[in-house]
């Protein structure tokens, strides 16, 4: 087909772009992105210990539960539809080491939350994050060196078993969000050796180095641990987007089969680029920074939440976005329950 955008319309007034917003139902009609339950990802923060929640101050309506609690919450979501959570542990000061060794301890937090999940909903996809940010002292995520200089082939040893420990735990996927290189290839290579040959790795393949995580340190408590320190040695630079296509090409070729771009609404150019280039499935992560930004201004009144929030989601999904991790989770279900 050979046509311009002028041959196949002719000008005002034969077209009037108004013509088909005139009403709902053709604005209906015409709508060219759809969005559902089926897109959501709900990213949860889960305590050690019993029958416990903790607001969390730098993210208002945000909880962390412990998982006897956090399973009762998620249950009524995934009855409502919800595919996926992804769990964020928040680990005691003292099991914080320089080693990380808690990372891949088999009765962690994070591995005996999953078996407990799963047990409970098995049909729920449960997605676990591979960093070390949550079991450093320096709150990196990964091993550092004298200098505070974090460590690229040593923490892929560790990641390697923190990866494998989750998929014995019965994790789903694996979502390594760490920016060591060379990582999806080794844990790959350790998952098929295991013989867990349908577990997923998500690849945090373009994350970069936001300013946006702020509310997501302060909970899972890796805050004071990271203190002045940066994680621009390992993260992306947000000036770059080139860059951003080789990050994914590397993981694609490392045996990634998902790829995350991270923060979201400021990032969706780095989404169309890589959703025009490459046959893989593109998720991005609505981060706490976003979450805080929106709850805040709607909590003054400056702007309607609920018409804010679905409006990135469509936003989201306009870019190519297969799936959006979102803090917004329980109020987007039970909003779009009320449609
Ligand atoms: C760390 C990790 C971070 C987030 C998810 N995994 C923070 C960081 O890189 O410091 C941030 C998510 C958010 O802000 O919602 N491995």
């Amino acid at each position: 087909m050979n046509f311009s955008l002028n041959a196949m319309k002719k000008s005002y007034p034969t077209t009037r772009m108004r013509r088909n917003r005139s009403a709902k139902f053709i604005r209906n009609l015409v709508r060219e992105t759809s969005f559902s339950v089926d897109d959501l990802i709900y990213p949860i923060f889960v305590l050690p210990g019993k029958n416990k929640e903790q607001t969390i101050n730098s993210m208002p309506g945000r909880h962390r539960y412990s998982v006897d609690i956090l399973i009762k919450k998620i249950e009524k979501l995934h009855k409502q539809g919800l595919n996926a959570i992804a769990i964020f542990p928040v680990i005691d000061s003292k099991k914080k080491s320089k080693d990380a060794k808690e990372a891949y301890n088999p009765k962690g937090l994070v591995q005996t939350a999953v078996k407990l999940i799963k047990k409970e909903l098995p049909n729920l996809g449960v997605i676990t994050d591979i960093a070390l940010d949550p079991y450093t002292t320096s709150g990196h995520d990964g091993l550092i060196d004298k200098k505070g200089y974090v460590l690229n082939d040593k923490t892929v040893e560790v990641l390697k078993r923190q990866a494998l420990s989750h998929a014995e735990a019965g994790s789903d996927i694996v979502a390594p969000s760490d920016m060591m290189d060379g990582r999806i290839l080794a844990i790959r290579n350790s998952l098929e050796k295991n013989n867990f040959h349908n577990t997923k790795i998500l690849s945090y393949a373009a994350k970069y180095a936001s300013n946006l995580y702020g509310p997501f340190r302060d909970a899972i408590d890796s805050n004071k641990n990271l203190s002045e320190s940066s994680k621009e040695t390992y993260q992306m630079d947000f000036a770059n987007i080139t860059e951003a296509s080789l990050e994914i090409n590397l993981d694609i070729d490392e045996g990634a089969d998902m790829v995350i771009i991270k923060p979201g609404l400021p990032y969706l150019d780095i989404v169309a680029k890589i959703k025009s280039k490459f046959a893989i499935p593109v998720f991005s992560y609505h981060v706490s920074g976003e979450y805080s930004m929106i709850k805040s201004a709607s909590q003054k009144k400056y702007i309607d939440e609920k018409a804010a929030v679905l409006e990135a989601m469509y936003c989201f999904k306009r870019a190519g976005c297969n799936a959006v991790l979102t803090y917004y989770t329980p109020e987007i279900i039970k909003w779009l329950n009320k449609n």
